[in-house]
């Protein structure tokens, strides 16, 4: 047990998917694991571990923002011995050629402001996914015909944003989408030597104002689950 989860050691395996939804951790669990059991609920941030193809693969809800999943992320790697931790959420689209339900898979994610800042201070630390992750997952979504984007995206403090400016700069360089989790992700997997990657579907667009139905988010949602299991057990 750690302060925030309440799984017993070795009841989190060394693979865990993280969506920032803890419901979603549950029903991913209950759709996609054989023998799911649940492994936390402490504060509701549900998590499960079960099989996948004979592989232990744990889905643990991470919240919403970096200091949220940055608590997670960390007892997850630190206590629990977690080594390959993947993302799966929904993000805005910041470029035209990016429409709803598409998904991204995020190479890099440039951060303002993050629970590390205090630990590079002056250097714009580039925070980048893990390539072999990157690698499989950008396979399977090809192979499913999944449409598919790869690569900046920008990880935000803030959903509700008061600086338009910022996000005009993130679109002028290219950036595909805005979610608030993986640069934190990133950051820590390198600093402890596991590998991460974040794979988002776009749920609502920053240019045009569309969002997704829910029912069409779980769908999106049930498409990244498989392009992460897959990435994550290659072959
Ligand atoms: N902004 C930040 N995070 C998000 C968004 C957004 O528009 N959509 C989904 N996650």
């Amino acid at each position: 047990m750690t302060i925030h989860i309440g799984a017993a050691p070795g009841d989190i395996a060394e693979t865990v998917l993280l969506p920032g939804d803890p419901y979603r951790a549950k029903w991913a669990a209950e759709r996609f694991l054989d023998n799911p059991r649940r492994v936390n609920e402490v504060r509701g941030m549900l998590g499960f571990t079960g099989t996948w193809k004979g592989h232990n693969v744990t889905f643990q809800g991470s919240g919403m923002g970096m200091p949220s999943l940055s608590i997670y992320v960390n007892e997850l790697i630190r206590d629990y011995g977690a080594r390959t931790l993947i993302r799966i959420g929904s993000c805005g689209a910041m470029q035209p050629h990016v429409a709803l339900r598409d998904v991204i898979i995020a190479m890099t994610a440039t951060t303002l402001g993050n629970p590390s800042r205090s630990i590079f201070r002056e250097v714009n630390y580039a925070p980048a996914a893990d390539w072999s992750l990157l690698r499989d997952a950008v396979a399977a979504a090809e192979a499913r015909g999944t449409p598919t984007h790869v690569g900046g995206i920008y990880s935000s403090d803030t959903f509700y944003d008061e600086r338009a400016d910022l996000n005009e700069q993130m679109v002028r360089h290219g950036i595909l989408g805005v979610e608030m989790e993986a640069a934190e992700l990133y950051t820590l997997a390198a600093r402890h030597g596991c590998r991460a990657l974040a794979i988002l579907t776009v749920s609502d667009h920053l240019q045009t104002g569309m969002a997704l139905p829910s029912d069409a988010r779980e769908q999106g949602f049930s498409d990244m689950v498989e392009i992460a299991l897959q990435a994550a057990f290659p072959g």
